[in-house]
């Protein structure tokens, strides 16, 4: 049986989300085309790396510990975290162009150089690293998928999970921040099954952020909308 693919080569993954926005702001635009390209943790995308050949993670940033972001949105966790930490690499990942226009606007300002990005899924990523090369992730406000048909699209499903574990180090933490109590449920529910071990102390523990913690746009409109956050941390065994 042939497996369904892309032209490119690339096996159809369905992508939920949105690719692009409203319109895009001349300096949005200057900031994509000058900036992203030397941002680029190297060949991820199907188009340019058909064999799938695994990136060098010690070649990304100089052998530093590298943490990975999941959708950053806007940006704002992520450059908070690279200005914080400049010992350490971050990789962000985030299909929607319109957030990374954002970002990029934002690293301009922070003249971050610990940064790299991914304009794209991240399960194109997860293909080309190498068991073991991430020392922390962070899933900021995963969409929601609400309704009950379309739990299977959330980010916490073994499509997901199984892929995020093997890419993680032994001993890598894995955080997971959410305002909807049922993507709570989910997430105890699969996460664990895909080997992690959950380090929160439930219930009371998930009401406290992480010392670290930045807020961020979704969560500022998660609290206007007055819903609560939650906060969740596992862990990939040592
Ligand atoms: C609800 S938003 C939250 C954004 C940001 N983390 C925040 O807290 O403001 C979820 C983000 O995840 C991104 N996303 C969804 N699926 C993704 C995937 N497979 N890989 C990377 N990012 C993804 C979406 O494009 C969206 O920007």
């Amino acid at each position: 049986m042939t497996e369904d693919r892309h032209p490119s080569g690339a096996p159809w993954r369905n992508f939920y989300g949105r690719f692009r926005g409203k319109t895009i702001r001349a300096s949005q635009k200057d900031y994509l085309e000058n900036d992203l390209d030397a941002l680029s943790p190297g060949p991820i995308d199907w188009d340019i790396n058909p064999d799938r050949v695994k990136l060098d993670p010690a070649a990304i940033f100089d052998s530093k510990d590298i943490w990975l972001e999941i959708g950053f949105g806007g940006g704002e966790h992520l450059v908070a975290m690279a200005e914080r930490y400049p010992e350490i690499g971050l990789i962000g990942c985030e299909p929607f162009i319109n957030g990374v226009a954002m970002l990029l606007g934002k690293i301009r300002k922070a003249d971050v150089e610990n940064l790299k990005v991914h304009p794209g899924d991240v399960r194109d990523l997860f293909d080309v690293m190498p068991d073991a090369a991430i020392s922390k992730a962070f899933l900021n406000y995963p969409d929601p998928w609400p309704k009950a048909r379309h739990h299977r699209r959330r980010f916490v499903t073994a499509e997901h999970l199984e892929p995020l574990f093997r890419v993680l180090k032994p001993g890598a933490e894995f955080r997971v921040a959410t305002d909807i109590p049922d993507y709570v449920r989910q997430t105890l529910e699969e996460v664990p099954k895909a080997g992690f071990v959950l380090e929160t102390a439930l219930p009371d523990g998930m009401n406290t952020p992480w010392d670290d913690w930045v807020s961020t746009r979704y969560e500022q409109k998660a609290l206007r909308e007055e819903r609560d956050p939650h906060y969740l941390t596992f862990r990939k065994p040592a």
